[in-house]
């Protein structure tokens, strides 16, 4: 009986998991910023894990709004409004405007969690940075 703490811990974890599960996924956990060998913001060890954590579920195979996200390639090329990412200028790009929830589509759609500052921030970087496939 030496280590009488780690059920609890295992089943505070559980319980965590599932209520983000029930929420539709999307972690609010700070992240950590991984920079190309340039010191530029990584689109992968950056944006696409925060991609893959929040908008998998329906930007994958199902395309919504005919926009997938789940490559680099995908996210340059935009959806049905057109480009989601203009390089240079996050304030105009439309998917920082629908996370940020100033353009439409608002997204992640309202019952998901939004995404936390330092998530928009990053992306908000990599676009300023060039939105390099880095
Ligand atoms: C539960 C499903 C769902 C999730 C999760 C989701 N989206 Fe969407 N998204 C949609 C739907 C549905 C549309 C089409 C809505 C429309 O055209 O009005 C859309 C459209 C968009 C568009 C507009 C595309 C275009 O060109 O018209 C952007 C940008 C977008 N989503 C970004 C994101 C981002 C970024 C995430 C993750 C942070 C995300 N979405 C997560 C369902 C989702």
């Amino acid at each position: 009986m030496r280590s009488h703490g780690t059920p609890g811990v295992t089943a505070a974890l559980l319980v965590s998991t599932l209520l983000v599960a029930a929420c539709g996924g999307g972690s609010t956990e700070p992240i950590t910023v991984v920079k190309d060998s340039a010191g530029a913001v990584s689109f992968t060890g950056t944006v696409l894990p925060i991609l893959r954590d929040h908008c998998k579920r329906c930007h994958d195979e199902d395309r919504k709004g005919g926009l997938y996200l789940m490559s680099y390639d995908g996210v340059r090329k935009g959806g049905k409004r057109g480009p989601a990412v203009i390089a240079g200028d996050p304030e105009g790009s439309q998917i920082v405007g629908s996370v940020e929830k100033r353009k439409e589509p608002h997204m992640p759609p309202r019952v998901f969690s939004a995404l936390t500052e330092d998530r928009i921030a990053a992306i908000r970087q990599w676009i300023a940075e060039g939105a390099k496939n880095n």
